[in-house]
């Protein structure tokens, strides 16, 4: 039960449906598993699919790249353009090298630095606003995140934020028994609080993969 906030037996279930958008993110996936590197589960790749098919975004803000796959798989789906930001030098340059091998590089820019600090470059840069943002990176931090993004924000704006249940841990104390992740819970809780409670809101918690939060923009 380590993985999944949900029982193990339903997440297999759902994820025997699986298809990857292509081949060659499919393989993307199986590496980046390999290795370790956390994507996006499948079950929340799954849940993205079909809100990326209602959602139609042209243009997203990611804050969390990794190795690039769920940008690629964002514009795979919608043809969307992305940016997406990522603080590890060595992640952006993997990142980098996938994109351009798998043909993406028209459609999707890397911002290499902090989420926050990207924001503001692409903000002062007269960056237009972005139909959805997709927060996946330090958990301790999505609410500065939300809050710099908010600028690139527009009435409509479709909010996505991944982990937010982080193993349960954020549901209840009794999932974090030696109290070892007790900042990043108490950063997120505030986080789950801000995104349920602000009335320029309206936002869902879904117990899907780690936990996703989808929330729209009624009021800028
Ligand atoms: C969960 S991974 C992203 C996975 C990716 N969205 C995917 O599904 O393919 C989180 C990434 O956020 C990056 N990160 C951590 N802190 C950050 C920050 N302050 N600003 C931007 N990126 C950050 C990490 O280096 C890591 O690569």
């Amino acid at each position: 039960m380590e993985r999944n906030i949900t029982n193990d037996i339903v997440t297999e279930y759902i994820n025997g449906f699986y298809q990857p958008v292509s081949p060659e993110l499919g393989t993307l996936r199986l590496e980046a598993e390999a290795e370790k590197v956390p994507i996006i589960l499948k079950e929340t790749e799954s849940f993205l699919r079909v809100m990326l098919s209602i959602a139609a975004p042209r243009r997203i803000l990611e804050i969390g790249c990794a190795v690039g796959y769920s940008a690629m798989f964002f514009s795979a789906v919608t043809g969307a353009q992305v940016v997406t930001i990522e603080k590890d030098h060595e992640m952006a340059a993997k990142a980098s090298a996938n994109i351009k091998r798998l043909g993406y590089e028209d459609k999707i820019r890397i911002v290499e630095g902090d989420g926050e600090e990207g924001v503001n470059a692409l903000f002062e840069q007269g960056e237009e606003p972005f139909d959805m943002v997709f927060i996946d990176a330090a958990k301790s931090h999505y609410k500065r995140f939300l809050e710099a993004s908010w600028k690139l924000c527009r009435q409509g704006t479709v909010v996505i934020s991944d982990n937010v249940l982080f193993k349960a841990r954020i549901a209840s104390d009794i999932y974090d028994p030696t109290g070892k992740h007790k900042t990043n819970i108490k950063k997120m809780r505030e986080y789950v609080d801000f995104i349920t409670s602000d009335p320029r809101m309206e936002t869902s918690i879904i117990a899907c993969g780690d936990g996703v939060s989808v929330s729209k923009i009624k009021n800028i």
